[in-house]
């Protein structure tokens, strides 16, 4: 559906259905950019992520949550919706990006959550600054091998100074050449991976969304190794 303000814009749909812990559906509103750039639309990974963190809609309420490179910020208006303090990020230098993380929050009626330029591997004031965080949210941000240590290094940070929580992010395999597992190792890392079945993502359609397709994505809760030994 295109918005009748803005021609440039498409309003895409997802409903949640109810689960075991929970009471009730929920849908939200997307505004997609009609441009063929990164960030400007729903990306499959994303829709298994929201699917995620609706279904640990309990673990996340009245905490604080941060999605980084949110562009138009699917898992992070869920976990608005289901009453988490979000704040969204994407990369400094691309302002537009940051634009669809506020278009996202209106479109959902979000007053609450504030958007803040992370990029990716710099410890900029904006990152210092950040407060105490529970859950980072990542949906597709390895992507692009040059990039994959520069989201770790910025992880890895935000997972010491906030020890006990935890990065959820969805993966989706482009190349079986392409891997994090030497990256984690490096920066200390542990991951877990969740199968998809255990949160009804196996499907392809997710959401009402036919998104996921026949894509091979991959969910993991990445924690800090030192933390992780603790927990055992
Ligand atoms: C493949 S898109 C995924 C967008 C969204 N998370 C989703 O799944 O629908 C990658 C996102 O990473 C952002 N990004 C790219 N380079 C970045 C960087 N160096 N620092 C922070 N964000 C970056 C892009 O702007 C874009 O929003």
């Amino acid at each position: 559906m295109s918005s009748p303000e803005n021609p440039d814009l498409a309003l895409k749909e997802f409903t949640f259905e109810e689960n075991k812990g929970t009471l009730h559906s929920l849908t939200v509103s997307i505004p997609e950019v009609l441009d063929p750039q990164y960030g400007m639309y729903v990306w499959p990974c994303a829709v298994v992520l929201a699917q995620y963190v609706w279904t640990q809609q309990e673990k996340i309420q009245h905490k604080t949550v941060l999605e980084l490179g949110a562009g138009v910020s699917l898992p992070g208006v869920v976990a608005a919706r289901c009453g988490a303090a979000v704040i969204l990020s994407d990369s400094a230098e691309l302002p537009r990006c940051l634009d669809n993380c506020r278009r996202s929050c209106e479109a959902n009626g979000l007053r609450g959550v504030s958007v803040v330029g992370l990029t990716w591997g710099e410890v900029s004031p904006d990152l210092i600054a950040l407060p105490l965080l529970h859950v980072i949210l990542g949906s597709d941000v390895f992507y692009e091998p040059e990039d994959f240590e520069n989201v770790l290094v910025t992880v890895s940070f935000l997972l010491r100074k906030n020890p006990e929580a935890q990065f959820w992010t969805t993966y989706q395999e482009r190349s079986g050449d392409w891997s994090i597992e030497a990256l984690l190792h490096k920066w200390r890392l542990s991951c877990r991976f969740v199968p998809l079945d255990a949160f009804g993502a196996q499907g392809s359609q997710i959401a009402r969304s036919a998104l996921p397709g026949s894509h091979t994505i991959q969910m993991m809760v990445i924690t800090a190794r030192e933390t992780e030994q603790l927990r055992k």
